[in-house]
């Protein structure tokens, strides 16, 4: 069925078609809207009613708190599938075979070195860098060692981009946190696992055998996983509009990697951590938060709560806060600040304030709080946030250059001074 949106101004009427996506999504189609209008746009701050692609990778139900990626659900994918599994399906569109998974990571494990300059690089950073400003300062500086990832236009050359940047990523992410905490800077070791590689680029002390604990590597996996992606958010929505200009992918990510770090988006994980440690400090007077995060003339927010698309439960915060209890009973490790999350989570969902505006624990809610029982410093939250969303950012910048969309260049209402002419110092 074809459907019809009439938009009427000043007595005149013009139709615009409706699309349908494949999970019954309307949207009015206003490519021709200034043509056939002489000039008419729309005007929609956050681009909270507008979509701005057409995309077969992720789907959310906002309303009903579902989350897919390429049809799977989250929920088999956290429990059954590995981070790079995971990955190759955001990527490539279908979930690898064996020999597909095994080329895959193969390909990546021998780009899993990065230019020795690039600790030059790291060097002129002070230690109290906050490592989202190393990583994507790192992360754009790749490209001067990659000359052969900038233009890629053919799936070949993006392929080799791709698995460049998967194999370098966890490597300059272990070294943000390394330069910090004044360890040498080390590689892993290409027999592990991806995530198990990981934690050992991370964690491994020069004087001693790195022995990675399963139920870390597992949690930290499903972690992954639930970041991965999450079609049209503000970071992805920066990588694909900086990669609209056939700017490359690395540079891409990094413009990603900026958007991510803002309290708002990604830095909300770390914002959470402090906002619980600062209650803690405060005898755990949870209400005083809670009317903080209620009054209009203080700027204080209850992070980790809100969502622009779920007015529902954030189905990776339900399963982050099932697992929060269970890493942390596996490792043996009390942490007050949960009992203090469940505490505002409880607090919140039964006050009006939050329950009328739709307002509930996001995913970055309790993942903090996995972070810190697997070791993970709170200012390196977010960077564990950008390896996880590598990925879905990959996947729709791919996408996004596969469908030749065209550059990103939104259009505005203009509301400043209307002509007026020069007037020379003297005359001011
Ligand atoms: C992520 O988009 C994605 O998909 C992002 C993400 C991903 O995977 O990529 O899911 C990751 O970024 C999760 C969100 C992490 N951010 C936080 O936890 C920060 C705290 N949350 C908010 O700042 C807020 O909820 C946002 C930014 C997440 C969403 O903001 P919106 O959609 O622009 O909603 P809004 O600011 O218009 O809020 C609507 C109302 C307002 O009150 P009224 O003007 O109606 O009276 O709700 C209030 C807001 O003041 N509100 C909050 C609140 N969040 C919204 N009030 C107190 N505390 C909060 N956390």
């Amino acid at each position: 069925m074809s459907r019809i949106a009439t938009i009427e101004i000043d007595g005149k009427k013009y139709e615009f078609p409706v699309i349908e996506g494949t999970e019954n999504e309307l949207a009015i189609d206003i490519k021709t809207l200034r043509a056939v209008t002489g000039g008419v746009t729309t005007i929609d701050p956050g681009y909270k009613n507008t979509g701005s692609c057409e995309s077969a990778i992720t789907f959310l139900n906002g309303e009903e708190g579902i989350l897919r990626y390429r049809g799977y659900s989250i929920e088999e994918l956290a429990e059954k599938a590995d981070f790079l599994e995971v990955a190759y399906l955001l990527i490539f569109g279908e979930l690898p075979t064996k020999e597909e998974l095994e080329k895959f990571h193969s390909d990546i494990k021998s780009h899993a070195i990065v230019d020795e300059d690039i600790k030059k690089i790291l060097d002129g950073f002070p230690k109290a860098a906050h490592p989202m400003g190393v990583l994507s300062s790192l992360t754009s500086a790749l490209v001067a060692f990659n000359p052969t990832s900038v233009n890629v236009d053919s799936e070949e050359e993006m392929y080799n981009a791709i698995v460049r940047i998967l194999g370098k990523f966890p490597v300059l992410t272990a070294w943000a946190y390394r330069k910090q905490a004044g360890l040498p800077l080390d590689y892993g070791d290409n027999s592990l696992g991806y995530v198990e590689n990981f934690m050992k680029m991370m964690f491994k002390k020069p004087t001693e055998e790195y022995k990675c604990n399963p139920v870390v590597v597992d949690s930290l996996d499903k972690l992954l996983i639930l970041h991965a992606d999450h079609e049209q958010n503000c970071s992805t929505s920066t990588v694909r509009i900086v990669g609209s200009s056939n700017a490359g992918l690395f540079v891409s990510l990094s413009a990603g990697i900026n958007a991510l770090w803002g309290p708002l988006h990604g830095g909300a994980n770390q914002a959470v951590i402090e906002m619980l440690e600062a209650i803690k400090e405060d005898g755990g007077d949870t209400k005083k938060y809670m009317s903080k995060a209620k009054d209009k003339s203080d700027p204080f927010r209850l992070m980790g709560f809100g969502h622009r698309v779920y007015k529902n439960f954030d189905p990776r915060a339900k399963i982050i806060k099932v697992s929060a209890d269970k890493v942390l009973h596996e490792l043996g490790v009390e942490d007050p600040i949960l009992d203090i999350a469940k505490g505002l989570e409880k607090e919140a969902l039964e006050d009006t304030y939050f329950v009328d505006r739709k307002l509930y624990p996001n995913v970055d809610f309790y993942s903090g709080i996995i972070y810190r029982a697997l070791g993970i410093p709170t200012d390196m939250f977010t960077p564990m946030f950008a390896l996880g969303r590598l990925p879905g950012w990959i996947a729709q910048w791919r996408e996004m250059r596969l469908r030749k969309e065209p550059i990103g260049r939104p259009r505005q209402v203009y509301i400043g001074e209307t002509y007026r002419s020069f007037k020379k110092v003297e005359d001011r």
